[in-house]
């Protein structure tokens, strides 16, 4: 049997004990979490008791010096992904990144280059394409069943669902609030199923009075609203060089109904997805002059996309395959959110830059 991958932890708090630690925990015979590492000492040795890791460390690159690592994920806040990441890869470490790659378009274009230069995997922490329903969807458009696709509307809304823990509501330590947390997933996994167009330009408008409101409900928990100094709301509408466009909606706090979902208008059907949901998907079509509308009603599922995903990155480090989601991809969408930003500043339509 081939040895087995050493992975090492950066950034051991909850999305990594939630869920890259048990991706990495379901495949045994393939890879093994030899250390993990957090700036919070606590933190990392909790971690490492939970899925009995020896060795702890406080500093990525004294685990990285030690370790003989093949691969490390990075799940620490969206701040402090490039600089381990960089790190990792230019020490010969493949990395499994946490979304959004970067706080903006700068910061992937170095991730991006140190990947290219070392020759090691990139992946964006973006699992939504691995749930059933986007690697089904993802065929049947490749087929020809939709034709083209010339717009999508996609949306990630909460109500009332500001993230009081961790440092979400921080802009500067996340760079930007749900566009860049939430907006991220839907807006990827509309990009992904429409094959990755290339965006040219963003015209969008953020808010934050909700979020910064001490008299709203929040449903997750209250928080310090003079704390708050992301925004609560964002939407834009990016124009790709194919011609097609995407509106796109993302908040944390809104008078209006949750709503998880992406519709892709084609010019031979339109799909309504919502990620994970039971049904969540239906098929708008015409055939022989009449409307007809599928629920496809038994496309198998992954038991956790996460674990999916992290099962996907082993596997490409061994067979030699390139990233699944890789880290060009998330330049794209860092460098819509730049424009979006942007745009919101100036009132104007804004470029979005590709380049690195
Ligand atoms: N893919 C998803 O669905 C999903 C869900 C939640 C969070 N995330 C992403 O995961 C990342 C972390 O989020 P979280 O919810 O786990 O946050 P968290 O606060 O629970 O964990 C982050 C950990 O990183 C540690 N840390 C900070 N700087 C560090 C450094 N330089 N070196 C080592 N450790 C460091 C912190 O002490 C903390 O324990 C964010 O980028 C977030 O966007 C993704």
């Amino acid at each position: 049997m081939a040895e087995k991958l050493r992975i090492g932890i950066i950034g051991s708090g909850g999305i990594a004990q939630g869920c890259h630690m048990k991706g990495y925990a379901s495949i045994p015979d393939e890879c093994e979490i030899v250390a993990t590492c957090d700036v919070n000492e606590a933190t990392a040795k909790a971690a490492a008791e939970k899925f009995n890791v020896p060795t702890t460390y406080t500093d990525y690159k004294e685990m990285i010096a030690k370790e003989k690592l093949d691969a490390v994920s990075v799940a620490t806040p969206n701040k402090f992904h490039k600089d381990p990441t960089v790190y990792a890869l230019l020490n010969g470490v493949h990395v499994l990144c946490e979304k959004p790659l970067g706080m903006n378009a700068d910061e992937c274009r170095e991730m991006c280059a140190a990947a290219r230069e070392s020759g090691k995997i990139l992946q964006v922490g973006l699992q939504s394409r691995f749930m059933g329903h986007s690697t089904w969807l993802k065929d049947y458009i490749a087929a020809g069943n939709v034709g083209d696709v010339y717009f999508a509307r996609a949306q990630a809304l909460r109500r009332a669902g500001v993230p009081g823990w961790g440092v979400f509501i921080n802009k500067e330590l996340q760079g930007g609030g749900p566009l860049i947390d939430i907006g991220v997933h839907i807006l990827d996994l509309t990009l992904f199923l429409m094959g990755y167009p290339k965006p040219v330009a963003a015209f969008g408008k953020t808010w934050d009075t909700l979020g910064k409101d001490p008299t709203r409900w929040n449903a997750w928990g209250d928080y310090d609203r003079d704390k708050f100094t992301v925004e609560d709301f964002a939407v834009g509408m990016i124009k790709f060089d194919n011609g097609a466009v995407i509106s796109l909606e993302s908040s944390f706090m809104q008078n209006a109904p949750d709503v998880w979902e992406t519709q892709l208008y084609g010019t031979k059907a339109g799909l309504q997805l919502k990620p994970g949901a039971e049904n969540g998907l239906k098929i708008y079509s015409d055939v022989n002059k009449q409307l007809l509308d599928i629920s496809p009603s038994n496309i198998p599922n992954v038991e956790s996309a996460h674990t999916a995903e992290v099962q996907a990155f082993v596997r490409a480090i061994v067979a030699g395959d390139p990233s699944p989601v890789p880290g060009e991809n998330g330049l794209i969408l860092n460098a819509i959110f730049d424009a979006i930003y942007k745009s919101s500043v100036t009132g104007n339509e804004e470029k979005v830059d590709l380049t690195y």
